[in-house]
């Protein structure tokens, strides 16, 4: 899908599918010669938020659609009332999914009569092919029936503010090639996702600026590496810690070190998980899809910023090789860990990424991981816990979620949390018990960081339905790191 930006008379905009706001109905229809056909389409929906009215035409546009509320019509304190974020995503995602169901290769979305109180055109741009992104993504690699393929080749937004709708177009493309990334690598099987194969897809994104290197079972046995290494010892696909750096900015600038918990298949190991819906582990590698994701964005829209992203890859089996609760390591940091529970798999992983990135001299260090069902009982999926030691990480982390509708909430990670990982015998255990799950988990992960630090468990927000990959949270992790380039060059 290609994403541009376009300005001058709508009327004009030689578009095949055309979709302008309600309030600008009469006046496109009476430049295009339809008022009768406008009208009669608009006595026939709705006008509220998300309601498409499509007239078919002669000529260009074959296709208008008509979307949202009447221009105004705000009830107060209405959640969804026009004019309003929501209502303007909501006015998107169905002008996006009309958008992609029609016959037509492309498409004009006038921005400018949507109303979105307090957000500008960019961000107006950025939220309408977000939603295209979405409604126009396919994972059909598997079937075997040809699927009949999209037709949409190309989506523009109109504005008068050129410049903003076009830098926004050039980020959305961005994101759209990181979020298909992302989402691919979620969906594809675990016999065929593998760390080997997320090695390989990192490798893809080699160029002039952007190094992949590899760190093999054999590396990670001389660095000392216990705890990764207790994870991996009874599959029989060797782990890999993919290492990708992009240099967008200045050698000498301290980068943003991304690190994605990376199990292609978490079984639980010798704690062997129930049977229902033990497929849903194969998402349990979204947080490395995620970061590299964001890496493939950020490279694609050549950010001014260093990045150095981890996929922490491996598969968590159980077998005659496998760890055993009680069993004790040590992680690269030389702390030790007595593992209790080895489904607990994700942070004995993330734990030594964690003492890995040090050697990047990182400015923050952002991890993102499917951590615990806790985090799902807690928040669901509409919103992905952050925890952090730094609150200007937290909140420009919260600032972007917000901005990409990719949402993260703030969990304490207090030092009471911490006596739920005492352990008897090593420096402390890998589980702290039922009680706040997700949170003892941070606590886990929260002793192996140096620096500012931000910990996201997204285990409800990687994917949906139990059995799609979101993406989530590329986008989120995306405008971060645009807050933090533009940021560093103020
Ligand atoms: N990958 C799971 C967490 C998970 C659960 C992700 C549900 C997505 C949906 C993780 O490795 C895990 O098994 N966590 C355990 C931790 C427990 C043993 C302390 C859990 O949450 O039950
Ligand atoms: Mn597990
Ligand atoms: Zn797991």
């Amino acid at each position: 899908m290609r994403y541009t930006a376009k300005t001058g008379a709508l009327a004009q905009t030689n578009a095949t599918c055309l979709v302008i706001p309600r309030a600008l109905a009469g006046e496109v229809a009476d430049a295009l010669g339809a008022r009768r056909e406008v009208e009669r389409a608009l006595a026939a929906t709705k006008a509220k938020p998300g309601a498409v009215a499509r007239v078919l035409l002669d000529g260009r546009p074959s296709r208008l659609l008509v979307v949202g509320a009447e221009a105004g019509k705000k009830k107060r304190g209405e959640q969804a009332g026009a004019g309003t974020e929501k209502a303007f995503r909501k006015d998107m995602n169905a002008a996006a999914r009309a958008v992609a169901a029609q016959d037509c290769a492309d498409a004009t979305l006038a921005l400018d009569g949507f109303q979105a109180a307090g957000r500008d055109v960019y961000w107006k741009a950025r939220t309408a092919l977000a939603a295209v992104s979405a409604a126009t993504y396919r994972f059909t690699k598997f079937k075997s029936k040809r699927t009949p393929r999209l037709k949409l080749r190309r989506a523009a937004v109109h504005s008068v503010d050129r410049a903003g709708a076009r830098l926004a177009a050039r980020h959305a493309q961005a994101l759209d090639a990181g979020l298909a990334l992302a989402k691919d690598l979620g969906n594809e099987p675990p016999n065929v996702c593998d760390p080997a194969f997320i090695a390989a897809a990192a490798g893809e994104l080699a160029q002039s600026n952007v190094t992949v290197e590899v760190v093999e079972e054999a590396q990670m046995a001389a660095l000392g590496m216990g705890a990764f290494l207790s994870v991996t010892e009874a599959t029989r696909r060797p782990a890999k810690l993919v290492v990708v750096r992009y240099q967008g900015a200045d050698e000498g600038e301290a980068p943003i070190v991304l690190i994605g918990k990376g199990i292609t298949f978490d079984t639980g190991g010798t704690n062997l998980k129930a049977s229902a819906g033990m497929g849903e582990m194969k998402f349990d590698m979204c947080g490395a899809a995620a970061v590299l994701g964001a890496a493939k964005a950020a490279i694609v829209a050549k950010l001014p910023v260093n990045i150095v992203a981890l996929a922490a890859a491996a598969e968590n089996m159980p077998g005659g090789a496998a760890s055993r609760p009680s069993d004790i390591v040590t992680t690269m940091s030389g702390k030790t860990v007595e593992i209790l529970n080895t489904d607990a798999e994700g942070r004995l992983v993330l734990c030594d990424s964690l003492t890995y990135a040090e050697r990047f001299k990182p400015r923050v260090v952002v991890d993102v991981a499917t951590l615990t069902g806790a985090q799902v009982t807690a928040l669901g999926s509409h919103a992905a816990a952050l925890y952090a030691n730094d609150d200007a990480l937290a909140d420009a982390l919260l600032a972007a979620g917000q901005t990409a509708h990719d949402r993260f909430w703030r969990m304490p990670l207090w030092d009471d949390y911490q006596e739920a990982l005492k352990s008897e015998f090593a420096d402390m255990k890998n589980i702290g018990g039922r009680p706040a799950g997700s949170i003892t988990a941070a606590c886990f992960l929260s002793r192996f960081a140096k620096g500012p630090w931000a910990h996201l468990d997204i285990a409800g927000a990687a994917y949906a339905g139990g059995k799609r990959a979101t993406g989530r949270p590329t986008a989120a992790l995306f405008q971060y790191l645009i807050d933090a380039a533009n940021r560093q060059r103020q």
